[in-house]
């Protein structure tokens, strides 16, 4: 197994005014390559501004204090890490076709001129299972619904073929069964194309369908990190098993019986 990330005592702030508020408190966490990592917590847990000291985008207002380790070389946002987010709509541009869109990412990062990145978002659209991809190469993302402007955001966010693909409450905006779709071909995406999986979700069940590990996230905290079947079996944290109880089907009558 080896090192994809080594986050280490990471400490992130912001600054609102004469006030600071602590968004990351001494946060250490290894990210394995090739691994499916969760991410779950309350809202305001932290979520967001760990992806984004991940990816190296976060705002001047932020003071960061500890390392992010990257074994393999710093890597660059929007080559070496894809980003996905709950709203497509706003990682798309309303006016540029998908197929600009998707072709974009080639372009600057992998030095395709534009007839060779289209070619690639035509076998991108298809990789994320897209009824035809030619056609869509022109299409505008008003013409898609959700779930497929979602599968769009997927195919720009791998479209330089990053290392490590950030989905921060990716499925969150869509209805269960398209969820559940977006998840497979997350799932098979990163398998196939061996990337690093950081799946971020309010949702512990789906976090466990999903990934292989479980990070939890607690008021700028990293409180409880294991397998999945650990985490969701034998939660050592109170707050753990506080979110697992709201979903008794993923626990075992005599677990929530000790806990509650
Ligand atoms: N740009 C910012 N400026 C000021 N405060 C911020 C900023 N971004 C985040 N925060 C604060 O940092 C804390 C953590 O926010 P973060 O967005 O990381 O939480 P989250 O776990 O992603 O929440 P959610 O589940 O609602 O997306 C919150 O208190 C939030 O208000
Ligand atoms: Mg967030």
């Amino acid at each position: 197994m080896t090192t994809l990330a080594a986050i280490e005592d990471l400490s992130v702030a912001f600054r609102q005014g004469s006030r600071s508020v602590t968004a990351l408190d001494s946060v250490n966490l290894t990210i394995n390559s090739g691994e499916r990592l969760a991410i779950i917590g309350e809202s305001g847990s932290g979520k967001s501004t760990l992806a984004l000291a991940l990816a190296g985008l976060l705002p001047a207002s932020a003071e960061q204090i500890g390392k992010i380790h990257w074994p393999n070389g710093r890597p660059l946002p929007g080559r070496d890490i894809g980003m996905v987010f709950q709203d497509p709509s706003a990682s798309l541009d309303p006016v540029l076709t998908i197929g600009e869109q998707v072709a974009e990412g080639a372009v600057a990062h992998l030095g395709l001129d534009w007839k060779a990145a289209r070619l690639r978002a035509r076998d991108l659209l298809a990789r994320v299972q897209l009824p035809d991809p030619q056609s869509l190469l022109h299409a505008f993302p008003h013409q898609l619904s959700g779930g497929q402007r979602q599968r769009v955001a997927i195919a720009a966010a791998i479209a330089a073929g990053p290392v490590l693909l950030i989905a921060d409450e990716a499925t969150s905006a869509l209805d269960t069964i398209v969820q559940a779709e977006i998840v497979a071909l997350l799932r098979s995406l990163v398998a196939e194309e061996g990337m690093t999986l950081l799946f971020i979700t309010h949702d512990i069940a789906l976090a466990s369908s999903l990934a292989d590990r479980i990070a939890v996230f607690r008021q700028a905290k990293l409180v409880e990190i294991g397998t999945s079947a650990d985490i969701t079996r034998h939660p050592r944290e109170f707050y753990t098993a506080s979110l697992l109880a709201a979903h008794i089907d993923l626990t075992t009558p005599p677990l929530i019986g000790e806990r509650a």
